[in-house]
């Protein structure tokens, strides 16, 4: 008869390619067992290489796997970290975290050769979307690691790297206990558990949740059409609406801001620019999924000549705002997949600090609203969205906060 043994303490391994979330994910974990006063470690093998390999580990040459001389360098950071692990779990610690791609099955055995005393999972984490993975590439390499050399160059040489762990990459299978996830959608692929794993519930539904911590969402300040009442279109801000973008940097000029997730509009990006020209190291991202509802035959049209010279269009709108799409265009239920996918896009990029802005129009933050708030559907298309105000929001697996804040 076999027989499980109850253990209270666990190794998490990640396992993935540069650039699909691992950090993000064991950052997650580690937040939320700190504040369920579970003792918690990441050991991350990148820091080592940095610190100990400083002038090396930009070099995609670094990662060939025919690099004898890197591959041994690269393992004695891993069994370094592998034995801190073990000491913290022998100690105090209750949970370490192995952030490192560990992509090859060579590299997991080594780590179950000498991790024995407790169960070790392993999470797998994939993100297929290239525009992604491009730009936290892109983020990577701002890093002192590539100060040396243009960006362009840093890109080439990440991307090189990525190739290099590709060649050597060996999904998880044997492994006694794993999760494959999708880490850009948040979703679990597939599963294989055979211990009684500590902590596994909370792991999943951690894994699973969308968390915020801290997420700004804006409107877009005055623009041309809003002061004649007209939808659509790709108008700039008018001059109070640049005056209250300004306003909007100052009042954010002392929270720590890396991305600002924008639609392809100027009258977003006008709000942003603002924004970011007070902070220190902050990039506007423009994301096509936060464009405003495409109101078809109906762009560029006040409200009013909607009502007058299209009554149909007006009337059947008014029926059943939600369900309802322009003729040639989108309406809220259209557009609800697209605003999904760009919410997961801005948490993905968005790793630490914890601040994500998005700036984004009024059909499209009350479809971000719906996202964490409960609305019916028939509600959703009246959610207050002013310009003058913002909403803060908080979500994660044990704190809800949604606050309408003055920024002036
Ligand atoms: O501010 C105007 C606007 O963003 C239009 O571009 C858009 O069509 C409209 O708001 C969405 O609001 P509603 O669904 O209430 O018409």
């Amino acid at each position: 008869m076999s027989m499980t043994i109850k253990d209270e303490k666990l190794y998490i391994v990640m396992v993935g390619l540069p650039s699909q979330g691992k950090s993000t994910i064991a950052y997650r974990l580690q937040d939320i067992f700190k504040k369920n006063d579970i003792p918690t470690m990441i050991y991350n093998n990148g820091e080592l290489r940095r610190k100990y390999a400083p002038s090396e580990t930009w070099m995609s040459e670094f990662y060939n796997p025919h690099n004898a001389e890197a591959v041994d360098l690269r393992k004695q950071f891993a069994l370094m970290n592998i034995q801190r692990a073990k000491k913290y779990l022998k100690n105090k610690g209750q949970v370490a975290v192995l952030d490192a791609t560990n992509v090859s099955r060579s590299r997991r055995e080594l780590i179950e050769e000498h991790l024995q005393d407790h169960p070790v999972l392993y999470i797998e984490c994939i993100n297929n979307d290239g525009d992604i993975v491009d730009l936290s590439i892109r983020h990577k390499v701002r890093s002192p690691e590539f100060a040396s050399m243009s960006q362009e160059q840093a890109v080439m040489e990440f991307k090189k790297r990525i190739e290099y762990y590709r060649m050597i990459y060996n999904p998880l299978h044997v492994e006694r206990n794993y999760i494959l996830m999708d880490s850009l959608h948040n979703r679990i692929i597939s599963e294989q558990i055979e211990d009684q794993l500590p902590l596994y519930s909370r792991i999943r539904d951690c894994l699973v949740t969308d968390v915020v911590k801290s997420l700004f969402l804006i409107r877009h300040t005055e623009s041309m059409f809003n002061i004649e009442d007209r939808i659509g279109g790709d108008p700039d801000l008018t001059p109070r609406g640049r005056a209250q973008a300004e306003a909007l940097g100052r009042f954010f000029q002392k929270k720590r801001i890396s991305y600002i997730f924008t639609s392809e509009k100027k009258r977003t990006i006008q709000t942003a620019e603002p924004i970011r020209e007070l902070q220190h190291d902050c990039t506007i991202v423009q994301l096509k999924e936060f464009n405003e509802i495409n109101a078809g035959i109906c762009e560029d049209m006040t409200y009013d000549e909607i009502q007058r010279f299209k009554p149909d269009i007006h009337s059947a709108r008014k029926a059943n705002k939600y369900n309802y799409a322009y003729p040639g265009g989108e309406g809220y239920a259209s557009m609800k997949e697209r605003i999904k996918i760009g919410i997961k896009k801005a948490f993905f990029l968005n790793q630490r600090p914890d601040n994500i802005m998005i700036i984004g129009h009024r059909a499209v933050n009350r479809m971000i609203l719906s996202h964490f708030l409960y609305r019916r559907e028939d509600d959703v298309p009246y959610i207050y969205v002013p310009q003058d105000k913002f909403y803060h929001i908080v979500a994660t697996q044990d704190r809800k906060v949604f606050e309408l804040k003055r920024y002036q």
